[in-house]
């Protein structure tokens, strides 16, 4: 059983997986570089973990203390060492994560499995990064991460097979099942939805539909639960551009060419419901 886990990037990913570690009773680290993140990501954590149980009675009534006893905050990567497990969430940008993934392995005790939250980037090409390629896999979980039953893994091309065990120990201990599928630039998930969100963004920028009509056919027609500008929206629109751009470097296809109502809305600040503002307007 893993006890204490390490979770890098406090932002929508990181946070998510801190409310659920914490409402699974586990000890965890959340380290960004500010600690004016830290403290928004605390106040967001202690809100959900307080409404988590309103949403889904399995989830426990924790006080505010106990919530604060398990959770630790940090901007010091090397307060991660004595972690069991590494989630790492920091932006979908590889001069970012690359110099994550060094310092990682110079801190993190030599059996620690580290978990790449990514949308896109190559769990092979994170695992070159570190002397422990066989030890990183991909962990793709999906916000809000507390109420979603499943996460896309990924098995790297030389993740070993007691590292795909020991991630689908750790997802067992969250009540998650993992599906497991095999490396390439998107995976499964991103590969298909971002050509999704991106045309809907074609759609509305040449004027064919309202965001609204855009998801409600995906909802009302073909009964998704959410519309892919609704999708774009949570996720956040600055991750999603990161996302396409790594898909169109990668495979050069133009069918990823990032649509340019989304560069300019991201230029704006309008990155969706983290800003308050996307697609669609929100209260925050
Ligand atoms: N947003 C989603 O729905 C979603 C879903 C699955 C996977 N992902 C992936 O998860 C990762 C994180 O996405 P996000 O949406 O949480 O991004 P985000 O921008 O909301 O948060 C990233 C956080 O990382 C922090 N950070 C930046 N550099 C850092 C460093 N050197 N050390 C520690 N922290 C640092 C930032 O301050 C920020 O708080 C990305 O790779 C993204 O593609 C996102």
């Amino acid at each position: 059983m893993f006890q204490k886990i390490g979770i890098v990037g406090a932002g929508t990913m990181g946070t998510g997986m801190a409310v659920d570690l914490v409402l699974h009773g586990l000890e965890t680290v959340l380290v960004d570089v500010t600690e004016e993140q830290l403290q928004k990501a605390e106040a967001e954590i202690l809100q959900t973990v307080r409404f988590a149980p309103l949403l889904n009675k399995k989830y426990p009534k924790m006080s505010m203390e106990k919530v604060q006893a398990l959770l630790h905050k940090t901007t010091h990567l090397e307060d991660l060492a004595d972690c069991d497990y590494i989630v790492e969430n920091v932006p979908e940008n590889w001069l970012i994560k690359e110099p994550i993934y060094l310092r990682l392995d110079e801190v993190c005790k030599e059996e620690t499995v580290f978990g790449v939250n990514t949308s896109c980037i190559s769990i092979t090409k994170v695992g070159s990064a570190t002397k422990r390629p066989d030890k990183v896999i991909g962990m793709h979980f999906m916000n809000p991460v507390y109420m979603k039953p499943s996460v896309e893994v990924i098995r790297g091309h030389i993740t070993s097979e007691d590292t795909v065990a020991k991630a689908e120990a750790f997802l067992a201990q969250l009540d998650k099942e993992a599906i497991i599928v095999n490396d390439q630039t998107g995976f499964v998930s991103n590969r298909i939805s971002h050509l999704f969100m991106n045309e809907a963004a074609w759609v509305v920028m040449d004027g064919v539909a309202t965001p609204k009509q855009v998801d409600d056919i995906f909802k009302k027609c073909f009964s998704h639960k959410m519309g892919p500008l609704e999708t774009a929206d949570l996720i956040g629109l600055d991750t999603v551009l990161d996302s396409l751009k790594v898909l169109y470097e990668e495979y050069q296809d133009p069918k990823f060419r990032c649509c340019p109502l989304l560069k300019k809305m991201v230029d704006a600040g309008e990155c969706g419901q983290k800003s308050g503002k996307g697609f669609y307007t929100y209260s925050k």
